[in-house]
């Protein structure tokens, strides 16, 4: 960490939960991470600074897993509220900080400095985990249509991706980043990871709800050992119509959810998180506001949900992916379902 100057002590809340409460995944090097973390995506709804001060806040009630992203364009802004909670007299090694590669940084040359900025940016001098962000090399603008394409879209590569894959070993070796791991992948893509990788992933960030359970991909990559991180973990109702399709389901407003928030008396979100826990997957549901993030917190420290809940949450699967990725398709005529290899094997070129 960037030497801690001020020492302001961080307000801890009288409402804050207490961290050491907050289970934690073991991963294959023995690292662990806190099993539920805040995501910062703050889409073109909230500022660099209202997200940075949800990271404060978040700090302050119990978080200390933040997942961040130098594509977020806020990493700046939360460096400071890291600085901060550090500051504050929350040590480093009590913090999880993961950022991403962006698609733009594939290039052999590029992974290391991008690193190097995301580090700067957020005052730390290592990330606990570093992820590619998705396996395409595709760059589109921040906030762009689902319809625009890149003309120099190109599908993945495995030798390509492996190139950039070096490049994150070597962030290891350079002990800039504790663990690497991968993110929107298939498992056609992941096997052929986990065959040429010097150092394999320690997580692979996907999109994980009761909805869209991935149960076969989700079983592969636990029984790989690897710690699957879930994100749009509550279904991300919020997000921007651009990500919205007319068959798109939501999950709070299953009736089974719908039905176990009300006998718990929480919102039906909160009954997406315990269950995302309990089940071995690391959520990390995004908001801003402090009564939706304490609450996500508490969700994992209250009591668990009953196995026969489980078991009816896990029957309500409607295998609805809700980021298709429909910007990285690299050639006319293709459907989004093409990224996400449908037929077991790496869709062809
Ligand atoms: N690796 C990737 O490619 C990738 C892709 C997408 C997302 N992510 C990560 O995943 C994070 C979460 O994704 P997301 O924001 O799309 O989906 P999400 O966490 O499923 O949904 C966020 C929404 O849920 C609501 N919410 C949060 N906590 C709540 C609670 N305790 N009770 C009731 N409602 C609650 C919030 O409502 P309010 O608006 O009212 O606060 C917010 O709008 C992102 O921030 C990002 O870090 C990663």
């Amino acid at each position: 960490m960037i030497a801690s100057t001020a020492t302001t002590a961080l307000p801890i809340a009288p409402d804050a939960v207490d961290p050491r409460f907050v289970p934690k995944r073991t991963l294959y090097t023995g690292a662990k991470i806190p099993v539920l973390g805040l995501g910062t995506f703050g889409s073109d709804r909230f500022t660099g600074e209202q997200i940075a001060e949800a990271v404060l806040g978040a700090a302050a009630v119990g978080y200390r897993h933040f997942d961040c992203a130098s594509v977020y364009g806020n990493e700046q802004q939360i460096g400071h509220s890291l600085r901060a909670i550090v500051d504050g007299g929350i040590a480093r090694e009590d913090l999880w900080v993961t950022s991403k590669l962006w698609n733009d940084k594939h290039g052999e040359a590029d992974v290391i400095p991008s690193c190097e900025q995301s580090l700067r940016d957020l005052q730390l001098d290592y990330l606990d985990l570093h992820l590619v962000h998705w396996p395409f090399p595709n760059y589109h603008p921040p906030g762009c249509d689902v319809g625009s394409r890149s003309k120099d879209a190109r599908p993945y590569l495995h030798d390509n991706f492996m190139k950039t894959w070096r490049q994150m070993e070597s962030l290891v070796d350079r002990r800039l980043v504790r663990h690497i791991g991968t993110s929107n992948m298939t498992m056609a893509k992941l096997k052929l990871v986990l065959r040429d990788a010097r150092i394999k992933p320690a997580c692979n960030e996907m999109e994980l709800h009761p909805h869209f359970q991935q149960p076969e991909f989700f079983r592969f990559v636990v029984d790989q050992g690897i710690v699957p991180i879930g994100y749009c973990p509550i279904g991300s109702p919020n997000r921007p119509e651009r990500d919205r399709t007319e068959t798109d389901t939501v999950d709070i407003e299953d009736p089974v959810i719908v039905r176990i928030a009300d006998r718990l008396g929480v919102h039906p979100g909160v009954v997406c998180l315990k269950w995302a826990v309990q089940r071995g997957q690391v959520p990390i549901p995004f908001s801003v506001k402090r009564p939706q993030y304490l609450s996500s917190l508490r969700a994992v420290t209250e009591g668990p949900l009953a196995e026969q809940e489980m078991r009816e949450i896990s029957a309500i699967d409607r295998n609805c992916r809700l980021i298709k990725g429909q910007v990285f398709l690299w050639k006319e005529g293709q459907s989004w379902e093409d990224l996400w290899d449908p037929r077991g094997e790496i869709t062809p070129h």
